[in-house]
């Protein structure tokens, strides 16, 4: 079945609109003609981010809105589908109504590493036990300079490889290494797994496709759990600066794993807040998997362009 890929005025039905649909072959499409009363009851639904039903003029043909899916059944044509958010942005932008999406309960549970030991054991013997398990690769100990000079962002990943629990474990637990203001740990990582939420961080992230990434972890300030006696803009920045170190610690962690990320600091800070429902300022999302194409670093300066002397 071919992809619904635009919206656009119809010459043949005034303030209605032609839905087209792009079939395999480039030069074949199918269309649908709403008139104005029934874009506007199929709009009226999409706005609402409801389900429900619009009845064609022809008085056989129905516009059935699913969560997921809308399909168009058809009198004198094969049932047509669209994905229910890619139709509802098109038709949402085409009619200028600015769109609200229906607010996601998530449910945050705790964070259990696959590498578990003795519950008599501290924090910190945890933290050790899963960041010197033996992978099965045997990459766990690479040469940091090595990662250093060889690690490169990637946006396209290669989703076909599956990422294993002990990666992401070690990629969390160098978040946990890093150091923090006063030790304090001011910050916060929110590892989503939820495809929706995923998916609404793309929009966070305007509209950056790769923030959909296969491992994706936002990175949070928590200025409350810096204990110091300091004006919170001191607070703020030291959770700013603690959550920034995390996220590269993670970074660095994953390309030590044979993985690669992108960091993504374009984000819309009230948008993501809402949608992790987390009143933590978030300072950053990594976006983590296996890369497309292994490609080399990006050059920089050089190092006498870049440091400065003082003696
Ligand atoms: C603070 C910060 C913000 C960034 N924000 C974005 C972003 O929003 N979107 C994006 O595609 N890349 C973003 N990047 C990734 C950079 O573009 C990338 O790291 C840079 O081009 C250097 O490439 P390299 O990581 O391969 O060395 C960001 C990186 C940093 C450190």
């Amino acid at each position: 079945m071919g992809k619904f890929s635009k919206i656009e005025p119809s010459y043949i039905s005034r303030d209605g609109c032609r839905l087209v649909w792009e079939e395999i072959d480039e030069d074949d499409s199918d269309v649908v003609v709403l008139n104005k009363e029934e874009l506007d009851s199929l709009t009226e639904i999409l706005a609402k981010n409801s389900t429900g039903k619009v009845e064609l003029e022809d008085q056989f043909s129905t516009i059935l809105i699913n969560t997921d899916i809308i399909q168009f059944r058809l009198k004198d044509s094969k049932m047509l589908e669209a994905k229910t958010n890619a139709m509802t942005k098109a038709i949402l932008e085409f009619k200028n109504v600015p769109h609200v999406p229906k607010p996601i309960k998530i449910y945050p549970k705790e964070f259990l590493p696959s590498i578990q030991i003795d519950k008599e054991d501290s924090d910190k013997e945890q933290l050790e036990a899963v960041l010197k398990a033996k992978t099965k690769s045997g990459i766990s100990e690479t040469d940091l300079f090595k990662i250093l000079s060889a690690r490169r962002s990637t946006r396209n990943f290669d989703s076909s490889k599956t990422i294993e629990q002990w990666q992401v474990d070690k990629i969390l637990a160098a978040a946990d290494t890093a150091p923090t203001a006063g030790n304090f740990q001011g910050f916060e990582v929110f590892y989503v797994k939820n495809k929706e939420v995923k998916r609404r961080l793309v929009e966070a992230a305007n509209n950056q496709p790769y923030v959909n990434a296969p491992v994706v972890l936002v990175f949070c300030m928590d200025p409350a759990r810096v204990k110091m006696n300091f004006r919170p803009e001191i607070l703020a920045k030291f959770s700013l600066q603690d959550a920034t170190l995390a996220a590269a610690y993670s970074q660095l962690a994953a390309s030590a794993l044979g993985l690669s990320s992108i960091w993504i600091g374009m984000i819309n800070e009230t948008k993501v807040k809402q949608i992790l429902q987390t009143e933590l300022r978030p300072s950053s999302i990594l976006g983590i998997g296996y890369p497309q194409k292994n490609r080399p670093p990006k050059s920089r300066r050089n190092l006498k362009d870049l440091v400065r002397v003082i003696e």
